[in-house]
């Protein structure tokens, strides 16, 4: 598979990509180059940029073509997703956003919680975006312009339009 990870290099990322050279995937990370690459591969395909900088962000993924998967590690703000959903629509077969567990009110009805746990209260302004994030990938997924996937809790995998949660 030929997939993408923005970030890849980071405390969470590094294992994933870490599989995926395990996997013998065709694996591409894009990051600013500031954090140390602690996967010894020559394999991998490095990419410089800042996410931030949309217009050359866009620009960069354009350039890879088609992609089977994009894994997002770094998007904090809606304006990143906006920018990612430009960036990826119709030349994706599956985006995953690593969202967080916070968008979910603190004191859930009940555990394990559901992507369908209540979201009115997410706990301060980094949930609150990532909250946001969210529904912008999900609102591009019913238009048919990102297929967006993930998974979370215990391996279950229900719809084309779970998040990850972590
Ligand atoms: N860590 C947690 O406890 C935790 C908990 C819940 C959810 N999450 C979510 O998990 C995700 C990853 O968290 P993490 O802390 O483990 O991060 P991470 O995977 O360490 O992410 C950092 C990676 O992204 C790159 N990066 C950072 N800013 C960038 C930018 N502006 N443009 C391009 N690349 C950039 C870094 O490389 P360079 O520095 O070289 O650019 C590095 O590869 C986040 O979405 C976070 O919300 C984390």
């Amino acid at each position: 598979m030929k997939t993408l990870i923005i970030g890849g290099s980071g405390l969470i990322s590094t294992a994933i990509t870490r599989q995926l050279v395990d996997r013998g995937d065709d694996l591409i990370l894009y990051n600013r180059g500031r954090t140390p690459l602690r996967v010894d591969s020559d394999t991998i395909t490095v990419i410089r940029g800042d996410r931030t900088d949309a217009a050359r962000f866009e620009d960069q993924l354009a350039a890879l073509g088609p992609l089977d998967s994009v894994i997002d590690m770094v998007c904090f703000d809606p304006a990143e997703a906006a920018s990612a959903i430009r960036a990826c629509q119709g030349r994706v077969g599956q985006y995953i956003f690593c969202s967080s567990v916070t968008v979910y009110n603190k004191a859930g009805a009940g555990y394990p919680l559901t992507e369908d746990a209540p979201r009115d209260h997410p706990v301060g302004d980094y949930a609150a975006k990532k909250a946001r994030c969210e529904e912008l990938f999900l609102e591009a997924h019913a238009r048919g312009d990102l297929p967006f996937m993930g998974r979370y809790g215990g391996g279950t995998r229900k719809r084309m339009s779970q998040r990850t949660l972590l």
